[in-house]
């Protein structure tokens, strides 16, 4: 390892991450109680101008009076580019009570970006005595904040996750698309003819290099780095792909941009169970072979060593968070149970 430690953002469980505009009361409802890992209350692109004053007062009356249950929850302010913005920051801080755990800054350029945000919480936090600190989701979505990505997850010990905003970052680099993520089918590979002259192609990942590198930025200075959205709602197959294709790459969860892929997102970015029984064969067979004296050895005939140790630690505590939410999240039913009834009515 470098002499250079990495410090670990606040451990949570980000395996689906749940966007709902501020401006709709009933779906603020309907969404404390739909089971998701973290939920975002937006006040940015799902909500129209003329909305905005009013979602303000929607999300902090939901974060005062609505049980959130497990979720942990955080609020999207407008850019910095806005003029909406400061007042997002100073509304629903001071309005909105202890119950926040994060803001998540959309389109973020620079570091200096989330410093400005960073002096704003400080102050506030400190004026009204807010006891939780409030942690920081950063959207990089712009190709600015793509060029600046590292220095970005670096910027303030509030940051927690690194997020990939795939519609906007597809604007921002005038990728040729006007979906919301998933493949293009004019991102293939033509193979040359083979000798019966027949050629196949095949669809690569466009988005491939844009999240692994958010990935490393994100892990380098260990924060949570999760996957954006998916549009086609209908997709269930696609959305799967995608979570899956992203968490191969080491993404820790995905947004749910409809409630009907919360379970999809779980699902994908729960460690296999036989690939969490594998990590903890090996941490018994490296323990013993330790004991014999030896550094690597062979599992299921592969060769195991110290880096399968890491390996597999990364994966059985990835497992033992999870576990230990869904306990908590269980607990937390009852409650959500009665609030699902009001909203539903
Ligand atoms: C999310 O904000 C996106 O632009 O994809
Ligand atoms: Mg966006």
């Amino acid at each position: 390892m470098s002499f250079t430690l990495v410090r670990r953002a606040v451990p949570r469980v980000n395996r689906s991450e749940l966007a709902v505009p501020g401006s709709q009361a009933r779906m603020l409802e309907k969404a404390a109680a739909s089971g998701a890992d973290v939920i975002f209350l937006d006040l940015e692109d799902s909500v129209a101008p003329d909305d905005k004053a009013q979602a303000r007062k929607n999300i902090i009356d939901a974060l005062q009076n609505l049980d959130f249950g497990s979720a942990a929850v955080s609020v999207r302010i407008n850019g910095l580019d806005t003029h909406y913005m400061y007042r997002d920051v100073v509304d629903i801080l001071e309005q909105g009570g202890e119950r926040l755990d994060m803001i998540m800054i959309p389109k973020v350029g620079t570091p200096s970006d989330v410093y400005a945000v960073d002096m704003m919480v400080t102050q506030i936090e400190t004026a009204i005595g807010r006891k939780k600190k409030i942690g920081f989701e950063l959207i990089i979505e712009t190709a600015l904040g793509m060029q600046n990505v590292e220095a970005i997850a670096a910027a303030s010990p509030r940051n927690e996750s690194l997020h990939f905003g795939v519609a906007d970052y597809a604007a921002s680099t005038n990728a040729r698309m006007t979906v919301i993520g998933g493949p293009s089918p004019d991102y293939v590979v033509l193979t040359d003819p083979l000798p019966d002259g027949s050629r196949s192609s095949h669809w690569g990942d466009m988005w491939h290099y844009a999240i692994s590198r958010m990935v490393v930025a994100a892990r380098a200075n260990g924060l949570r780095p999760v996957d954006g959205p998916f549009g086609d709602i209908q997709d269930a197959d696609g959305y799967r792909a995608q979570a899956r294709r992203a968490a191969a790459l080491g993404c820790e969860g995905k947004w749910a941009i409809h409630p009907s892929q919360i379970a999809l997102a779980n699902d994908a970015y729960n460690p296999p169970a036989k690939e969490v029984d594998r990590a903890k064969r090996i941490l018994k067979a490296m323990k013993e072979a330790a004991a014999e004296g030896k550094g690597a050895v062979t599992l299921d005939g592969r060769m195991i060593d110290a880096a399968s140790v890491r390996q597999a630690e990364v994966m059985v505590a990835k497992a033992k968070l999870i576990a230990a939410n869904t306990k908590a999240a269980q607990a937390a039913v009852p409650k959500l149970a009665d609030q699902r009834k009001a909203a539903s009515r």
